[in-house]
């Protein structure tokens, strides 16, 4: 079993076993005291750890996360993290995502779109820790690899890939082949796992700059 990071917890919410990090609810999930669960059902990163990906997330690190919608991922990963930029380019999630920063000091909405990231080079700081993405758009692999730039040499890309997004006819596993294919030209992927029990059609990736 890999470790949780730090800051994530099992929890038991009503008799029921569940991953948890502490801080303000945010999209009405159960709380307990000031733990919060997380729901993977909701979440690809909180699919990752409940399928015991190798995120290799410790807690306190610096993230950027892309396709942060309103906030249900990226409001846990504020909860365990240092500062945690969210990219968003959709004007109607970031309302929310602002509600969620309030309680959150260290997580910084951004509306910008992730396949400018010279929009957001200003801002973001270099050399993060991790990025985590979950952009619903076609060219999820070209949004990694232009992104990788911000990514210091030993961090991680924790990427969830949804096939309907690139290709809404053709055989998941055919848009996952290509897209580990393009990934592989600036990243190293350490680890894949489809995320089915969680999420259809997608794909969970670990990978490291190369
Ligand atoms: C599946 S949702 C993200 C859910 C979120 N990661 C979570 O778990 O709470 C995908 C999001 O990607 C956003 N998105 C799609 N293309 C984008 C782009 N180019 N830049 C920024 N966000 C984008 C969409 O607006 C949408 O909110």
């Amino acid at each position: 079993m890999s470790e949780l990071p730090t800051g994530v917890t099992r929890h038991t919410f009503d008799g029921t076993d569940r991953l948890a990090t502490r801080g303000e609810p945010v999209y009405g999930e159960p709380t307990d005291g000031a733990w919060r669960a997380w729901n993977p059902n909701r979440s690809k990163l909180g699919a990752m750890l409940e399928l015991d990906m190798d995120t290799g997330l410790a807690g306190g690190e610096t993230v950027l996360y892309l396709g942060a919608a309103s906030g249900t991922t990226v409001s846990h990963v504020a909860d365990f993290a240092g500062p945690t930029y969210a990219v968003e380019f959709a004007a109607r999630p970031v309302r929310d995502l602002l509600d969620a920063a309030e309680s959150r000091p260290r997580l910084f909405p951004l509306l910008k779109d992730a396949r400018k990231p010279e929009t957001y080079a200003h801002v973001v700081e270099s050399d993060v820790d991790v990025i985590v993405q979950d952009v619903a758009t076609r060219g999820q692999a070209r949004v990694a690899l232009e992104n990788r730039r911000f990514l210091a040499d030993d961090g991680r890309l924790l990427l969830a890939v949804k096939a309907r997004s690139e290709d809404v006819t053709r055989e998941p596993a055919a848009v996952f082949a290509d897209v580990r294919e393009e990934l592989s030209g600036g990243y190293e992927i350490l680890e894949t796992e489809r995320l089915e029990a969680y999420h259809a059609d997608h794909l969970g990736i670990v990978a490291r700059p190369r």
